[in-house]
């Protein structure tokens, strides 16, 4: 997730855990790839063998994740919050007694769009994440062309499937090509899976180069 300060004591926040994101860079690195894991405020270990930065809000993040290119793959795993309060007060807000403060809220910028859509210093291989509650595979396929981004990770994250903040997943994996409906499995399996379709997807390349 990220956090996005209302004032100094408060923040907005979600519900995800980092551990898929986490779990990616461990099988990245795990595999022999040097990983930069760009991660904001959880409480899931820190993967051995990566350089690990850490973040808070989604501009910081942008930041931090600019800074980490070129690279050859990028996987945006993030739940970056949509919105950020449009004035961030040095001082806690007081209640009055006198009605409730309104909170105006100004949008972020989209990471995984920016990059995957950058002329130069785009990753060859930029893969984004969907978390949708409903037609997952439907909002899944058209969010792949919207953010410009190679493949798409998709994962139902209603509450009833227990993901968010959970250990399993269920994921398709959404190319130009085709979609790879794959089983329920722990997170460090999608991971897995995911960077062994990414050194295949490098190797056959390689081929036909
Ligand atoms: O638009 P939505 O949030 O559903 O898109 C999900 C994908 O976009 C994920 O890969 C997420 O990491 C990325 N994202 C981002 N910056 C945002 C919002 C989403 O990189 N501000």
């Amino acid at each position: 997730p990220t956090h996005e300060p209302i004032d100094p004591v408060r923040y907005i926040a979600n519900r995800s855990s980092g551990k898929q994101g986490h779990a990616i860079a461990a099988a990245a690195a795990a595999a022999g790839a040097m990983v930069t894991l760009v991660s904001g405020p959880v409480n899931v270990p820190d993967p051995p063998g990566v350089k690990l930065i850490k973040v808070e809000t989604a501009r910081d993040m942008l930041a931090a994740v600019e800074q980490a290119l070129p690279v050859d793959a990028a996987v945006f795993a993030a739940a970056v919050a949509d919105w950020r309060t449009a004035t961030n007060t040095a001082e806690k807000i007081k209640k009055t007694g006198k009605g409730t403060p309104e909170l105006a809220l100004v949008e972020n910028p989209d990471i995984l769009a920016t990059v995957a859509q950058l002329k130069t210093r785009r990753p060859p291989l930029v893969i984004g994440f969907a978390a949708e509650t409903e037609h997952v595979l439907e909002h899944a396929k058209k969010k792949r062309k919207a953010k410009g981004c190679d493949w798409i990770v998709a994962n139902d994250v209603s509450p009833r499937t227990g993901v968010m903040g959970g250990d399993r997943n269920t994921a398709h994996l959404i190319t130009a090509e085709a979609v790879e409906s794959w089983p329920e499995m722990s997170k460090a399996e999608v991971a897995e899976r995911l960077m062994l379709r990414a050194a295949r997807h490098f190797a056959e390349s390689e081929i036909s180069v």
